[in-house]
């Protein structure tokens, strides 16, 4: 018995941001049914609530940060940020949690989270780094970078993905990487390099060429385990109270009519591209939810005059909310489209649910994810003049032209195929068997 307890514990250490706290949340739940016990170590800020999972213990580091870091847009130097600030509190927790008695099977780290690979190293702990981004994301920032532009395209054989990965390659190339980008780079390759696996939230029918590419180069045994979100429904993560009258309203509109909007948790929006959208939305006289979070336009206070003067215009055909439930929202029978940032997990919800999407993407993987999404999938349009004419113009392209039916066919075919594989008693079963017979013997 004492043998089994030591052999399972599972110390599960993740970031800040809502979509990372959602997939650990979701991969500690899976792993717990799986007879793991699970210790939980998060940040000060944005801690989730622990009374959702009394199974788990939780524990908190000093951050040192602030609320208005979340909504800065140099995402490099927050990550360098918090791998500063949290290395030595973790280094000790993880220490405590030896010492008191806590046999740990393995470390799993939120790939943010790079600090934790050295320190389990020196503590002769095995690590596993948890990537919340695609398995694109992994070849494109980890990969890419050892390879010339020849090498960057062999062996796949979609043309898509091939003009895809050149695009990014080139893009990549052409990029002068601010100096935390560099250093958060080199320390994230650092310690993929001594992780001894990765874990990734996607589907394998999603991304075989990808994921056959990046096994030529990296050895480390991957685990494609998503969707997690469909693995493990029940709970609430969000950090925002969700705004449940949607729903009602939602309930009220015609099948497939509403177009949904949401940027996620960390994007900000400008002023004018704020405006812009109100209008476009307006002019669409198409019916839309509408999340804008509090802190998307950094606090300005011409916003609430703005939605205000937006909601006596378009009355009952529009409805704004700080947060929405949003599987919820992209499971409803009136949502007919999704105008997101494509952050991944809003990309992957989208797909178990059919939805095709209008896609803005602001920074880092999202741009990969719009161009999975639009390119290689083709189930969803790109938006890349945000001037209101043309927003009005391509809602319509989506919601009402044929083009759009065309799209919504194979967003259904997409959503068909994700069904079929989480009902296979394949690929994702045995990528968590493989994981957790993985973890204890490590
Ligand atoms: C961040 C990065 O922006 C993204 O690029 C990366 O892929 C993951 O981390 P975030 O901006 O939070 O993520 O976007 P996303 O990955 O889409 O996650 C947002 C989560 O919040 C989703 O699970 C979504 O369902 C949830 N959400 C969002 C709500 O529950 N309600 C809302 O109103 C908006």
């Amino acid at each position: 018995m004492e043998e089994q307890q030591k052999s399972s514990h599972v110390v599960l250490v993740m970031v800040t941001f809502q979509g990372h706290i959602n997939a650990a949340l979701q991969l500690a739940t899976i792993l717990h049914s799986k007879g793991f016990s699970i210790t939980i170590v998060h940040l000060e800020l944005n801690p989730p609530n622990p009374s959702n999972y009394p199974e788990f213990t939780f524990v908190s580091i000093p951050d040192n940060l602030t609320e208005s870091q979340l909504s800065d847009k140099d995402i490099p130097g927050l990550v360098r940020s918090v791998n500063k600030n949290c290395a030595a509190p973790l280094q000790q927790c993880l220490e405590k949690i030896l010492h008191s008695h806590h046999h740990i099977s393995a470390v799993i780290y939120d790939s943010f989270m790079f600090c934790a690979q050295p320190i389990v190293d020196d503590l002769g702990l095995p690590g596993v780094t948890l990537c919340t981004h695609s398995a694109l994301g992994l070849l494109f920032y980890h990969v890419f970078p050892q390879l010339n532009e020849k090498d960057c395209i062999s062996g796949l054989e979609s043309p898509e993905l091939q003009a895809l990965q050149l695009q990014g390659f080139h893009a990549l190339s052409s990029q002068n990487p601010t100096e935390a980008g560099m250093e958060v780079g080199a320390a994230f390759a650092n310690a993929l390099k001594s992780s001894s696996a990765i874990i990734v939230n996607s589907m394998e029918f999603l991304e075989l060429e990808v994921l056959s590419k990046i096994k030529q180069y990296l050895p480390t045994p991957i685990f494609i385990v998503g969707p997690l979100h469909k693995l493990a429904p029940t709970m609430c993560n969000s950090l925002c109270t969700e705004d449940n009258k949607c729903i009602s309203w939602l309930n009220k509109q015609a099948p497939k009519s509403v177009i949904y909007v949401s940027f996620g948790s960390i994007v900000n929006i400008d002023k004018q591209e704020l405006i812009d959208t109100a209008w476009g939305l307006s002019n669409s006289k198409q019916p839309f939810l509408w999340v804008v979070r509090p802190s998307m336009d950094r606090g300005s206070e011409w916003t609430e005059s703005l939605l205000n003067g937006l909601e006596e215009s378009v009355g009952e055909r529009g409805f704004i909310v700080k947060w929405a439930p949003q599987k919820e929202v992209l499971a409803h029978a009136a949502v007919g489209g999704f105008w997101s940032h494509c952050g991944w997990n809003s990309t992957i919800e989208s797909i178990c649910e059919g939805v095709p999407m209008l896609c803005r993407p602001f920074f880092g993987d999202q741009i990969l994810n719009a161009s999975y999404i639009c390119n290689v999938w083709k189930i969803g349009l790109e938006l890349k003049n945000l001037e209101r004419g043309n927003i009005e113009r391509t809602i319509k392209r989506l919601m009402v032209d044929m083009e759009g039916n065309y799209i919504r066919k194979r967003a259904m075919d997409l959503k068909e195929k994700a069904a079929f594989y989480l009902m296979e008693d394949g690929s994702t079963s045995c990528s968590f068997d493989g994981l957790a017979k993985h973890i204890s013997s490590v």
